[in-house]
């Protein structure tokens, strides 16, 4: 018998969804004053970064004109966290969460980071989050030793999910064997398999979404983001570090007295410097944000390329507009 309640936010459909699919959206019941503070909170913090020059951070696309600051990294330390982020997890219970669903003792959070995109259209590539055991994509995901959680204080549109039956190993599978899934995973550039091969979420504010990240997944968004995303294991650890306004364990550098070493984390823990990229660099991003001119010769290059033509035979297609403001 496990030693915990379980939590009634999550309902029997959370769970199957989760078991069985690979994600569910779980609402928060946190009150609409508080989430509207919270998001004041995470804009505040975005302001405090670039004040203090909080440096942990991820620019995906620089603009000519904007830094354009996509993620915060250690959203908890003491140097960039405000009241009412605390205040904020301590009503939202994640680890009470994590618990009822994974049925673990100790879940230890070891990865943070705030999404804060501006308003940008942007798509990652699909990746996962770990790749060592395909052949078990197919159980249930609640038998998993990681769990993704995405903290939503604003809507959360267009992050994409693979359907089971199209991952490898599925009855209608699309990634046939591992070196297509090598391919797909290091193509330089968003991909879009067939459409009704995966979801695409629609997360109203202030839900969680919870996902399994072995599953191949897309980040995606089509305007202004903020969203916690955390990653959780159960840790056999009962000495580990705990900030006093949340109910789940952290790892040392997720601590909120945790002393910034940027050395450390960059070479150790690979949590990256953020560093503008050049002049030039970014006049190209922001130029073919708007025209998708600059990409016209990188598409047609890679569109040649050997492992492209694997990829289409499987329906994989080159996302032409993504990262830009046609992007569908
Ligand atoms: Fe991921």
């Amino acid at each position: 018998m496990k030693n915990f309640l379980y939590d009634s936010r999550l309902t029997e459909k959370n769970k199957l969804e989760f078991e069985q699919r690979g994600w569910t959206v779980v609402d928060l019941k946190i009150n609409a004053d508080l989430i509207n503070k919270a998001l004041k909170g995470v804009r505040e913090m975005k302001l405090i970064s670039l004040k203090k020059d909080y440096k942990v951070r991820r620019i995906y696309y620089d603009h000519l004109f904007n830094k354009n600051i996509a993620a915060i990294e250690l959203p908890f330390n003491q140097d960039i966290c405000p009241q009412i982020i605390k205040i904020f997890f301590s009503e939202a219970k994640i680890g009470s969460l994590v618990r009822s669903l994974m049925n673990w003792d100790n879940p230890c959070c070891d990865l943070a980071r705030l999404f804060c995109m501006g308003n940008y259209k942007y798509r990652g590539n699909w990746h996962r989050d770990y790749s060592t055991n395909l052949e078990e994509i197919h159980l249930d995901s609640n038998s998993r030793n990681i769990v993704l959680v995405g903290i939503n204080l604003l809507p959360q549109k267009g992050f994409r999910i693979l359907k089971k039956e199209f991952e490898f190993g599925g009855t209608n599978s699309i990634i046939p064997n591992m070196a297509i899934d090598k391919a797909i995973r290091k193509f330089p550039f968003p991909l879009s398999p067939p459409k009704n091969s995966y979801y695409e979420m629609n997360a109203e504010i202030g839900t969680a979404l919870i996902f399994d990240p072995l599953i191949i997944h897309q980040g995606s968004n089509y305007k202004e983001r903020f969203d916690f995303h955390m990653k959780f294991y159960d840790s056999k650890n009962p000495k580990e570090k705990k900030n006093y306004y949340q109910d789940f364990s952290v790892i040392d550098i997720l601590h909120e007295n945790y002393k910034l070493d940027f050395d450390y984390l960059k070479n150790k823990c690979n949590i990256p410097i953020d560093k503008r990229s050049t002049l030039l660099r970014r006049f190209n991003t922001s130029v073919d944000y708007r025209t998708c001119l600059r990409r016209l010769l990188k598409v047609k290059f890679l569109k040649n390329h050997h492992s492209y033509k694997l990829l289409k035979s499987q329906g994989w297609e080159v996302d032409f507009l993504s990262n830009t403001i046609f992007q569908n």
